[in-house]
């Protein structure tokens, strides 16, 4: 048992005896809420001074003791338990000494202790939804609320590194396979944000086999649904290599490229995978030792990322820059591939003219300057490489 909660329960113990004394004290005994200690000697002596004090004292009324702290009762029998009755002696004679005010602050210190010793901690909380989750016959409706509890739950990183110990994950990943597309949803949402920028619950997800179940999802005609899957996929393998390698053994590579290649799919889907180009071209710079993957020569999958540019779609159009930015600086990159077959130069000279027409307008004007001079960058790197394999060898 901890310090602090040892401490809280002496207060307790007190501050019973002074809600006992002030009863007593009282004239209007039913408004001082209630609280019943059969056990104490004090009690008898109490009522007898109230006695004194106000002829009309009914304190053998059993509903007066109904109020207040009744759902603690467990805690309460507890603390009087666990008291040294010499040391309770001497609280109560000191709390004799003090005023109604007084006695009436120590009343609300304790109602407050209370209300923080009955908040659940967030693992309870994560234990109860899970608990709900894993029970087959409940309702869809509180199955739905019980995720998006969770979803609100694995935020803080603490919480998230739990979840998996609480058998939280096992239960998340099967609702993958619900009926309900919502519920599919929530739960792949649930999962992203528990793996996002956590190495171990990462581990945790991939272990339990639901990247492929999840790479799936990214297909599925409900859109949100798609959206959700493809951030939990790029959550679990963002710096991840175990992740990636997975990925690319379950084609990943063409799940993007025919998302990339599509103009008909949703914009979101799309700003999402071109991202995460981005991200894993972007690993595989920082782990130069290791073999680049064909996925990144491939010309088609190059030229889905190039025709990007061309989108009307700012957004998409600067992620796109990103993503080109890194895959130009891969070793194995062939610049005349980008020239000759996905046509880089002339994507960025009307890039160039289109966003000089957008800088007229003075809403956008930061943005569009912060896209241009990614896009200036890019055609730097893109020179410099063309210049590395058109000069003749001497
Ligand atoms: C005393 O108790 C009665 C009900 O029993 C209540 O109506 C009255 O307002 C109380 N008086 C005070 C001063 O609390
Ligand atoms: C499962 O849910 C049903 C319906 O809400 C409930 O009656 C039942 O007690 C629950 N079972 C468990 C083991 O919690
Ligand atoms: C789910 O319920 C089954 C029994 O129906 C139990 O064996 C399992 O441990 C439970 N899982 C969690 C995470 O509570
Ligand atoms: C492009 O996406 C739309 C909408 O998801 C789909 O219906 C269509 O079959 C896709 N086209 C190709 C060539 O994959």
């Amino acid at each position: 048992m901890g310090q602090r909660v040892l401490v809280g329960l002496l207060i307790l113990a007190t501050v019973f005896m002074a809600i006992a004394v002030a009863r007593a004290e009282k004239v209007n005994k039913s408004s001082s809420g209630g609280l019943f200690w059969s056990s104490a000697k004090e009690e008898g002596d109490l009522l007898r001074k109230a006695e004194a004090e106000e002829s009309t004292a009914a304190l053998n009324d059993k509903d007066d003791f109904d109020g207040g702290f009744s759902s603690l009762d467990g805690m309460l029998q507890w603390a009087i338990g666990h008291s040294d009755p010499s040391k309770l002696k001497e609280t109560a004679q000191d709390v004799e000494r003090l005023s109604l005010d007084e006695l009436k602050k120590r009343q609300m210190e304790i109602k407050e202790l209370m209300e923080r010793l009955k908040t659940p901690s967030d693992a309870q909380l994560m234990q109860i939804a899970i608990d709900d989750l894993n029970n087959s016959s409940l309702a869809l409706e509180d199955r739905h609320r019980a995720l998006q509890e969770l979803l609100v739950l694995v935020e803080p990183i603490d919480n998230a590194n739990d979840l998996h110990k609480l058998g939280g994950l096992a239960v998340v990943i099967g609702e993958l396979n619900n009926d309900d597309p919502e519920i599919r949803k929530t739960a792949a949402w649930i999962l992203g944000k528990a793996s996002q920028n956590n190495p171990v619950v990462q581990k945790q997800v991939l272990e339990l086999g639901a990247l492929p179940k999840l790479m799936k999802m990214v297909k599925a005609s409900f859109i949100e649904e798609a959206i959700k899957a493809l951030y939990a996929v790029s959550a679990l393998i963002r710096n991840n290599l175990d992740g990636q390698e997975l990925f690319y053994a379950e084609a990943g590579d063409l799940m993007v490229q025919d998302i990339l290649s599509n103009s008909s799919i949703d914009i979101r889907l799309r700003r999402k995978s071109v991202f995460l180009v981005a991200d894993l071209a972007e690993c595989q710079l920082e782990t130069r030792n290791k073999a680049e993957l064909p996925f990144f020569s491939n010309r088609f999958f190059l030229k889905s990322v190039v025709d990007l540019t061309a989108s009307t779609d700012l957004d998409l159009q600067e992620k796109a820059l990103a993503a080109i930015k890194n895959l130009l600086r891969l070793r194995a990159t062939d610049a005349l591939v980008f020239k000759d077959f996905c046509g880089l130069d002339r994507a960025l000279d009307r890039m160039r003219q289109q966003l000089q027409q957008l800088m007229v307008d003075e809403d956008q004007r930061d943005y569009v300057v912060d896209v241009e001079s990614l896009r200036r960058e890019v055609e730097l790197i893109f020179h410099g490489k063309l210049d590395e394999v058109t000069q003749v060898p001497t």
